[in-house]
């Protein structure tokens, strides 16, 4: 039987209680499927600081080295939003994803048939449904860029580098190359070439990447552009690629299209197996410990998982197609409708288990 090694990260706020959830699934879908998890519970975040005082403590990252891959639940809290930036909870995240090399974030964003109503964007602009993968760099830009305060004519002031490099661009374009290969052939390449040297780096470089990949439809956009696209007609996207906070803030925009932020899963990659994997939005410290959220996102963030570092698509889809049964069934408060079952965190997750086939 194969067994998996996880490094568990349950992070901050509303992370344990939606980690849990996930991982309950990923052992019914083990018993099912015939493997094994083997879990190993580490710190990151903010209750990292609380225990060691650092947000990203050595052991973990040694821990998740020598792991298959990372499951993470979110970080932050208002607890540490006085500490200095590279003492945040944030920094530990940061420092985890580059740590581990982890360049390549795939966020999906599509609407599950029964959540269709609870799209704040009309059922005309929505039609069939939305499908879109966004691949964000997750590595590079000005999250990781020089930074620092400085004075400027005798007034403090203060500073972020945005700086991408050929090989940096290169390798999350053949990401989103392969990806649209994989799905409709269509890629849009979000920049802001008509005003940042670093964008129009990243357009020059998408397009010699491009020659590889003649059958790829590719197409240019700038980010305002998207940003309003995207709620004009998200149906004319399918795989987009972007640097990471363009990527950042797109994909909070593109998971409301699809009903809630509590719904959108993510993976990032390193080109290989290795994998961290974690729903994309935050730790929600005002529902926290209160069996509000929604455990879908990181339920979904296992399925993830299960496909990309583990290669059990039958496993994976099984849990997709949970989730869309459970929708059918019963709604957390984010996602509620009348005429459903008001379910709690748990609730939703025994839901899940419940439904998987
Ligand atoms: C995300 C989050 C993180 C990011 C924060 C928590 C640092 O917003 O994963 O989208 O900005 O990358
Ligand atoms: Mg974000």
């Amino acid at each position: 039987m194969n067994e998996y090694n996880i490094v568990v990260l349950k992070g901050d706020g509303i992370g344990p209680e939606i980690v849990d959830e996930a991982l309950k699934v990923l052992d019914a879908t083990g018993v099912k499927y015939g493997f094994k998890f083997n879990y190993d519970y580490r710190l990151m975040g903010g209750c990292a600081i609380d225990a060691t005082g650092e947000p990203l403590p050595e052991e973990t990252v040694e821990a998740c080295r020598k792991a298959d891959c990372v499951f993470l639940g979110a970080v932050g809290g208002p607890e540490w939003d006085t500490l200095p930036g590279n003492k945040r909870p944030e920094a530990g995240l940061l420092g985890i994803r580059g740590a581990l090399g982890l360049y390549a974030n795939l966020r999906p964003a599509k609407i599950f048939e029964p959540l269709k109503s609870a799209s704040p964007i009309k059922d005309s602009i929505i039609g069939d449904g939305l499908d879109i993968m966004i691949v964000r760099e997750l590595t590079g830009g000005i999250y990781f860029g020089e930074r620092g305060r400085c004075e400027e004519n005798g007034n403090e002031a203060a500073f972020d580098t945005e700086k991408y490099s050929v090989p940096e661009i290169e390798r999350i374009a053949r990401t989103a190359f392969q990806m649209a290969m994989k799905r409709s052939k269509k890629l849009t390449s979000v920049d802001k070439a008509n005003v940042l040297e670093s964008s129009r780096l990243w357009r020059e470089t998408v397009i010699k990447v491009s020659k590889d990949y003649p059958e790829v439809e590719l197409n240019h956009m700038y980010v305002d552009n998207c940003a309003m696209q995207l709620v004009r007609n998200p149906g004319q996207f399918d795989v987009i690629v972007t640097s990471n906070i363009f990527g950042d803030i797109l994909s909070d925009e593109a998971s409301m299209i699809s009903g809630s932020i509590g719904m959108l899963a993510s993976a990032s990659l390193a080109g290989g197996k290795m994998g961290l994997y974690e729903p994309i939005h935050g730790s929600a410290p005002d529902i926290a410990g209160q069996q509000k959220a929604n455990p879908l996102a990181t339920i979904l963030s296992a399925a993830m998982m299960l496909q990309y570092s583990f290669d059990e698509k039958e496993a994976a889809k099984a849990i997709e197609n949970a989730v869309n049964e459970a929708l059918k069934k019963a709604r957390t408060p984010d996602i509620y409708e009348e005429g459903f079952e008001k379910v709690t965190t748990s609730e939703m997750g025994d839901l899940v288990v419940s439904l998987l086939k």
